[in-house]
């Protein structure tokens, strides 16, 4: 797997985030394309993350709550997928998506300490969550087969439909966090 995106791009979409969380703290704010940088679009978010797509295509993630001491760190996410690729061989119909961690500085966070800040660059999967097509009323595989699965190998915590997506051939974990 080679190299995923690039610092100058983590970098610009960190600094743009900062500035659009301030006016916007609301995520389904980003759904609107023109508030973002041209080229750019929102792709999802959960708890800890918000995922947005570049000109270039390539899906980069933000930490929404640096130092709120809740979940982990791009760079924790970062080093549990590195042992996943070392040690364990992903279940048929599963794999894990590229993936390369860029430092992207210091941000000041919720407790008024300053945090480093790393941007998740990845793949961008062309497809949908597990929890997205039950909701849009799509004909769905077996999902607890697959939750079942990929919990016995990678024994993570956070494995749930919502990061796990399919890309018309295999189921894709995301969010690799616990
Ligand atoms: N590689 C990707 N390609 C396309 N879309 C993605 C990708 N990674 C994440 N997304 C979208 O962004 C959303 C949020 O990403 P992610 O699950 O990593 O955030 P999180 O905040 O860590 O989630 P959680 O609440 O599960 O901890 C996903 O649910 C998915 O819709
Ligand atoms: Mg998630």
């Amino acid at each position: 797997m080679g190299i995923v995106g690039n610092p100058t791009d983590a970098r610009f979409i960190q600094d743009a985030f900062i500035r659009l969380q301030r006016d916007y703290p609301w995520d389904y704010a980003y759904e609107e394309d023109d508030l973002l940088p041209e080229g750019w679009s929102f792709l999802g978010s959960g708890m800890y993350r918000a995922a947005f797509r570049s000109p270039d295509g390539v899906c980069y993630k933000v930490e929404k709550n640096p130092g709120s001491g809740y979940g982990q760190t791009n760079e924790e996410e970062f080093d549990n997928y590195l042992n996943l690729v070392r040690s364990v061989t992903m279940p048929e119909g599963t794999r894990l998506p590229a993936y390369t961690f860029y430092e992207t500085g210091m941000r000041e966070g919720y407790d008024g300490q300053m945090h480093k800040l790393g941007v998740s660059a990845m793949e961008c999967i062309e497809g949908k969550t597990l929890s997205d097509m039950e909701d849009e009323g799509e004909e769905g595989p077996d999902d607890w087969a697959i939750i079942g699965k990929l919990n016995r190998a990678c024994r993570l915590s956070d494995i749930h439909r919502g990061n796990v997506m399919y890309d018309g051939t295999d189921y894709v974990l995301v969010d690799i966090g616990a």
